[in-house]
């Protein structure tokens, strides 16, 4: 069937010169066949330097830039394979692909193998300094959104491609748009899985801002790992899983950060708690041990601390169980190697 792009003041659509109709951003057919999303072409004009960014499975220094007018070609890529699982990276606020928290999940994911690795490259827009903050995180809301119906339409089948998700700090709220850009109509409307690496806290959680944080019905599992909640992550708990190794960092550091400086609040030091959901989670990547960072399902950090919970019925990261939903606790070590196994859901001062 001879396709044609059709561009209206608003949206571009793709249409068959046979008869379409659209249901909200799906485009079909007169039998109903399903044939494009319609997608935002003006609003992706404003944004001519956004790549997703395909990484050669067994080497990541190897990459290919698609735009989103092109990432349909990402399936005569050989580094894409429609059988192996798909997972999408957004990075944080001023982070790269190049930075060391980029650079940990592409080493972890090409360590375990199996996946087509993609990440949104939206550093053109995520801002230089701090005052960058707040128009970063307008772009973040609009570049998800694109990205969503885009992948919609090149990828359709997310089931299929056994998708998830991975934003860290804003690419955790990323990620979220990422899902509300997929029409509703979809077949498959929904992102199977988003794990969310200490969603950025700052501005996304004050109500003077009518800001849209990443939640529990972002996806049909959203796994979030909390390791920042005093500082620069989220303060609340915002998925069907959530993770609170250490405490979450709701009222100390991680093991082997540095205590805060109060007086320089954007000292580097100071993102330690941050990034840790970062190494911990690439760590539960490659690491494919059965009991690596078990977690217990407990009501409070006191009572975990008090040994109050010791189920061992989930596991932080890239195993966790997604039908074990609630909040889970556990010890990391204080440096690499994180993962303590069994031992990390009984909780000992000497570690901490
Ligand atoms: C990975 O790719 C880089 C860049 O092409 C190359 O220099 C390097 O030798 C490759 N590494 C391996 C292990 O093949
Ligand atoms: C996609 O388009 C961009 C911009 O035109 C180009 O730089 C890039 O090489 C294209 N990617 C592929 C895989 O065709
Ligand atoms: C929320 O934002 C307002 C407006 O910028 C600011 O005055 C207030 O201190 C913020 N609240 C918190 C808890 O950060
Ligand atoms: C999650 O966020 C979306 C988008 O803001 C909103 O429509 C939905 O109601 C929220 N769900 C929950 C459970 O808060």
């Amino acid at each position: 069937m001879k396709l044609l792009f059709h561009c209206g003041l608003i949206f571009c659509a793709v249409s068959s010169v046979a008869e379409a109709f659209f249901d909200n951003n799906e485009v079909f057919g007169k039998n109903r066949q399903f044939i494009g999303v319609r997608v935002n072409e003006i609003l992706e004009a404003k944004y001519p330097n956004l790549h997703l960014i395909l990484v050669n499975p067994y080497n990541k220094s190897q990459t290919a830039a698609f735009t989103l007018q092109n990432l349909t070609t990402i399936y005569s890529n050989s580094w894409f394979n429609p059988t192996r699982n798909t997972v999408i990276y957004a990075f944080g606020f001023t982070k790269n692909i190049d930075d060391s928290l980029s650079q940990t999940i592409l080493d972890a994911y090409v360590k375990r193998g199996g996946h087509n690795i993609i990440v949104i490259d939206w550093s053109a827009y995520n801002g230089v300094t701090v005052a960058d903050y707040p128009a970063a995180i307008e772009n973040m809301k609009v570049i998800g959104e694109l990205v969503g119906a885009r992948i919609a339409m090149t990828f359709r089948n997310f089931a299929t491609l056994r998708f998830h998700l991975v934003g860290h700090s804003l690419g955790a709220h990323l990620v979220a748009y990422i899902n509300r850009g997929i029409p509703k109509s979809f077949l498959t409307p929904q992102i199977p899985k988003i794990i969310g690496l200490d969603p950025a806290g700052p501005y996304m959680y004050n109500s003077s801002y009518n800001h849209h944080p990443l939640n529990a019905s972002d996806a049909s599992t959203v796994l979030v790992i909390h390791t920042d909640m005093i500082a620069f992550g989220a303060p609340v708990k915002c998925g069907t899983i959530d993770f609170y190794p250490n405490g979450g960092g709701k009222t100390e550091v991680q093991p082997g950060c540095p205590p805060l400086d109060f007086v320089d609040q954007f000292v580097a030091t100071n993102f330690c708690s941050h990034q840790m959901a970062v190494y911990y989670y690439a760590e539960s990547v490659a690491n494919k041990g059965t009991n690596a960072f078990a977690a217990t399902k407990c009501s409070s950090y006191d009572d975990f601390v008090a040994g109050k919970c010791r189920s061992r019925s989930q596991q932080m990261g890239y195993s966790a169980r997604e039908y074990m939903t609630g909040d889970f606790y556990l010890q990391t070590n204080k440096i690499a190697p994180f993962d303590r196994g069994s031992l990390g859901v009984t909780y000992s001062s000497s570690t901490a």
